[in-house]
């Protein structure tokens, strides 16, 4: 049994239409997913990540390349990978005539589970999700994060061996997104396996073993989160608010990331005083704390854009 959820290749895909030009979505994607792990997929609005999710849940074909899920090609072998994953779609909606527990239990019987398991599977998920008070109304009566929780609890009800999730946290509050990361450890410690992707950062690191960064249908950094942070030049940052006209100055100190009319310094614990030196001499202020993924993120985004303009 290969010890690999997911092996990518090379993979390419070009969206193509006769009316518009085509648009290469992916470059040349690889990477891997170890079983059991959470792996978070970061990237800009069009970096490729959910072409590369459905391409890797067999709802898309690649133009290119090779991915490989629990050992099977996905395109070639698709009916031996549908069994062992599930998907949370971008921007998917429960179906508004049906209520969470009646979604989540005719899609367990439509994946052959046995009525009694399908019951308590469903019960069980939207327990988890926090759904129980509203889990025999109408989808079309709940709220946006509500309904989001709706196709998470679905889809986690599966205990698929392997999970694909586009944005699962997309809209919950900060209480509910928690309470989804726990039950995705729990499920990856019961051995499921986890792919996903979020513009929350502060998710991505709580949640991810490991990630990868995608630009323009390219992986351009990849590692733990502790990995990237130190990939910045620095472990402190500290943020000047109306600083920007103090980059000429602080160079030296670090690397420099306007933000805004603020200022951030990406430094070294030793060079703290002489900055905050140089911000009290212009009567300015500063804030200070470790390095994040998000400085990560931006840079690394950043230095690519640089270097295609
Ligand atoms: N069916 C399609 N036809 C043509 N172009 C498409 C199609 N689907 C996606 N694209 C384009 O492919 C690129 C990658 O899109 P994709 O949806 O994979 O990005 P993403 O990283 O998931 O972005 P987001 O963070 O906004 O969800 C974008 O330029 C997008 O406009
Ligand atoms: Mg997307």
């Amino acid at each position: 049994m290969s010890e690999l959820a997911v092996r990518a290749e090379e993979v390419r895909k070009t969206y193509r239409s006769r009316r518009t030009p085509p648009v290469e979505a992916l470059a040349g994607v690889s990477l891997t997913v170890p079983r059991g792990e959470r792996v978070a997929l970061l990237g800009r609005n069009g970096a490729g990540k959910t072409t590369f999710l459905r391409i890797a849940a067999t709802l898309l074909r690649p133009s290119g390349g090779r991915v490989e899920v629990m050992g099977h090609d996905v395109d070639t072998e698709p009916d031996l990978v549908r069994p062992q994953i599930a998907v949370v779609p971008q921007e998917g909606r429960p179906f508004f005539h049906l209520t969470p527990r009646e979604q989540a239990y005719a899609y367990l019987r439509a994946r052959g589970f046995d009525g009694p398991t399908a019951r308590r599977r469903a019960d069980e998920a939207l327990g988890q999700m926090g759904l129980t008070e509203v889990a025999d109304r109408l989808s079309i009566t709940l709220s946006g994060g509500q309904r989001q929780r709706t196709m998470v609890a679905t889809v986690i009800a599966t205990e698929a061996p392997l999970l694909f999730l586009d944005e699962p946290t997309i809209g919950m509050d900060p209480f509910a997104r928690r309470e989804v990361w726990r039950s995705f450890r729990e499920l990856t410690r019961r051995g499921s396996t986890i792919l996903l992707t979020t513009h929350y950062l502060d998710e991505a690191e709580a949640l991810s073993q490991r990630l990868y960064i995608i630009d323009r249908g390219r992986v351009i950094s990849h590692g733990t989160s502790e990995e990237l942070k130190r990939q910045v030049g620095g472990t402190l940052r500290i943020t000047i608010p109306g600083g920007h006209r103090l980059a000429a100055d602080l160079a030296a100190f670090g690397t420099c990331v306007p933000d805004g009319g603020a200022l951030t310094l990406i430094t070294e614990p030793a060079r703290l005083s002489e900055v905050l030196a140089i911000a009290v001499r212009e009567k300015l202020t500063a804030t200070v704390g470790p390095v994040t993924l998000e400085e990560a993120f931006l840079q690394a985004v950043g230095h690519s854009i640089d270097e295609e303009s």
